[in-house]
């Protein structure tokens, strides 16, 4: 299988912190990677590294044939090709379900409105959401928003689609709608990387886990070695503390 992302030897420090170090990671097409790692170990960062909105200090990142972090390469073409989603959600108030979801393939991407109108209401009848493409955001649920947000991500066929904690703002009902989205997304060959807190999903989704830990990814494995056979006592404590919390 191609490998669509291949985060090589990254390094990343804000000031004298250093908050990634050394992180080898290849990401196959089709696949899911889901990063996990206590509060500050980097997932966010890592997500914002692979995304280009932070500069990394050391090391490469490569999209599919592309290093998109040399010293010449058009980070916004760079950019159009990935989806990001964030924790809060971030979709334009003032603009309709349909209209978010529009913009990006208009204005970045230059595909006719009607295309993209077409497109955009194929994907929401797809997951269930065709009743609200004229609604603005405020008249939905979270997990409703937040689906959308998910949907004007790929509306632009990204070719790696990046998820930091999209789930963790919402209530636990909510949070299973959004995980579904994610694993039909699965189903459908998308490419991801998510880091979540969500260890059943991890479980559930996961081809590949990896374990951040103050910035080294201290383990990448199978979702059942690395959460049911872990190596480092690291891992091992905070698997422990994930148990504490009810979320294993
Ligand atoms: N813009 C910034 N300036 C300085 N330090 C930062 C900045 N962004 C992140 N950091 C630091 O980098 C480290 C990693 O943060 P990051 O947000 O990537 O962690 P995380 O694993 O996503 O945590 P959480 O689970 O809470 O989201 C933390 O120590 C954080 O304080
Ligand atoms: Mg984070």
């Amino acid at each position: 299988m191609k490998s669509v992302l291949d985060v090589r030897s990254v390094r990343k420090s804000f000031g004298a912190d250093v908050v990634l170090q050394d992180i080898n990671l290849e990401v196959k097409e089709h696949s899911v990677t889901v990063l996990i790692g206590a509060s500050g170990s980097g997932k966010s960062t890592l997500l914002r590294c692979i995304n280009l909105l932070e500069t990394i200090d050391d090391g490469e990142i490569w999209l599919s044939e592309s290093e998109i972090t040399a010293i010449n390469f058009d980070q916004d073409s760079a950019r159009k090709r990935m989806g990001i989603v964030f924790q809060n959600f971030n979709l334009f108030p003032h603009l309709s379900v349909l209209d978010n979801i529009t913009l990006a393939p208009k204005i970045v991407h230059h595909n006719s409105a009607e295309t993209s109108k077409q497109q955009a209401l194929q994907l929401l009848s797809r997951f269930g959401l065709e009743v609200k493409a004229h609604e603005y955001p405020d008249r939905l649920s979270g997990g409703q928003q937040q689906r959308v947000a998910i949907l004007r991500a790929i509306a632009t066929s990204p070719e790696v689609l990046l998820l930091d904690e999209v789930t963790s703002a919402l209530d636990p009902v909510l949070v299973a709608e959004v995980l579904q989205l994610v694993a039909e997304l699965r189903g459908e060959g998308m490419t991801m990387v998510v880091a979540t807190h969500e260890m059943g999903f991890a479980r559930r989704v996961a081809d590949q886990v990896g374990f951040l830990h103050q910035g080294r990814l201290l383990e990448l494995g199978k979702a059942e070695q690395i959460l049911d056979d872990p190596q480092t006592p690291e891992l091992k404590s905070f698997l422990q503390a994930v148990r504490e919390a009810g979320r294993l």
